[in-house]
């Protein structure tokens, strides 16, 4: 974020969902980027909210934790009157598509719908906000063909596929209705698959990273084609910082790094560190509705924001590797707390292999 440096000096920026994977490296970085921006942090700390993400900040004068709901209206208007936020980003919700389907879409629908909505009216009321970002996903788009050059753009229509990204669109289509209706100056990002520190280990490159610690096998869904955008989780937070200070009002910018790599890839990436060959890739049984293809075109933001990924995907995937490697308390601290990571696995095992 170098030239975005100071830019949020002497403001006021509400984070919500901060304690989570994209939200701890956000506030981190623009902790370091402005010296004196005051950063209010609303978690609900679900299973994936973790206070650990952001030990060595909690001390910060420029930085408050608060424990809450953003589907909790008490709790939201308290915040905006005790911190009058003048940049407002919301990354909390309930993100894992598989939990949307084996655990339930309820949750789901209380936070990425009725949360949204709270949020908004709370900014809408309040009167101070200047930007508010809505973090959301490519996945609202839906799917597209293994076999085609298509990338969704910022006028691509939503077709969501799962409980977690009709959620999402429902969120995404309010900001843009309280945008509309009363010219609330709300942006909505859709970005790709992150990778980073920090990540919740249910996810993709964490989890297959701790089950080669652990000396088991890889699970790979269906035949394991699945194409995503891999972007650095720093790229995307430098570009929702660029969103929230010019972002234009009503304005939607889709983000991605070009770098489109299938399942069975990563997965070959993370064996080669590990020195193991690919008889550790055990196949399991789809995921439901598994989405085949996820590509961005980033043109938008990189036209009128001037933003463009940085990192190099080599040197960012092994340090990433190397970060859960580093911090297996940090894993375990995690397990303690929340349990085993993806329990269906194990359940699915041995259906419709490919
Ligand atoms: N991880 C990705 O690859 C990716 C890609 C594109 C978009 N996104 C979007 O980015 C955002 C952040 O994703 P993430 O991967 O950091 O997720 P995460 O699950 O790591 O973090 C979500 C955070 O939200 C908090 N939260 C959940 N419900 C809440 C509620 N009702 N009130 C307050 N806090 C609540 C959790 O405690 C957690 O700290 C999400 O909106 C997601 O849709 C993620």
């Amino acid at each position: 974020m170098n030239d975005l440096r100071g830019a949020f000096d002497g403001h006021s920026v509400l984070v919500c969902g901060g304690a989570g994977f994209i939200g701890s490296n956000f506030i981190r970085q623009l902790l370091a980027d402005n010296t004196s921006v005051r950063i209010a942090n609303l978690d609900l700390l679900t299973y994936s909210g973790n206070l650990e993400n952001l030990s060595d900040i909690q001390p910060d004068s420029r930085y408050t934790f608060i424990e809450g709901d953003i589907a909790d209206p008490r709790v939201i208007e308290e915040i905006f009157d005790r911190f009058r936020p003048e940049y407002v980003v919301n990354f909390a919700a309930e993100t894992h598509v598989d939990r949307s389907i084996h655990v339930g879409a309820l949750e789901f629908i209380h936070t990425n719908v009725e949360g949204v909505f709270h949020l908004l009216e709370a900014a809408k009321k309040a009167g101070c906000v200047q930007k508010y970002v809505q973090v959301s996903t490519d996945e609202v788009f839906g799917s597209l063909p293994l076999d085609s050059s298509d990338r969704f753009s910022e006028t691509t229509p939503f077709a969501p596929t799962s409980p977690y990204s009709a959620t999402k669109a429902g969120g995404d289509l309010l900001c843009r209705a309280y945008n509309e209706t009363w010219g609330m100056p709300v942006v909505v990002t859709h970005c790709s698959n992150n990778y980073g520190p920090y990540q919740y280990p249910e996810k993709l490159i964490p989890f297959f990273v701790l089950r080669m610690l652990e000396g088991k096998k890889l699970p790979m869904y269906g035949d394991g084609k699945h194409v995503r955008d891999w972007i650095y989780v720093l790229d995307h937070c430098d570009a929702i910082a660029r969103c929230l200070l010019s972002g234009t009002p009503g304005g939607v910018y889709n983000i991605g790094a070009d770098n489109e790599m299938n399942n069975l890839q990563i997965a070959k990436l993370i064996l080669e560190y590990f020195g193991k060959d690919e008889s550790w890739i055990e196949f399991v049984g789809d995921r439901p509705g598994h989405d085949r293809r996820y590509a961005i075109d980033s043109s938008l933001i990189h036209h009128e924001l001037g933003w463009k990924p940085r990192h190099d995907f080599e040197s960012a995937f092994k340090s990433t590797i190397e970060w859960y490697v580093d911090h297996q308390e940090w894993i375990e601290h995690v397990r303690k707390k929340t349990g085993v990571f993806n329990p269906h696995i194990d359940l699915w095992r041995g259906h419709e292999k490919a």
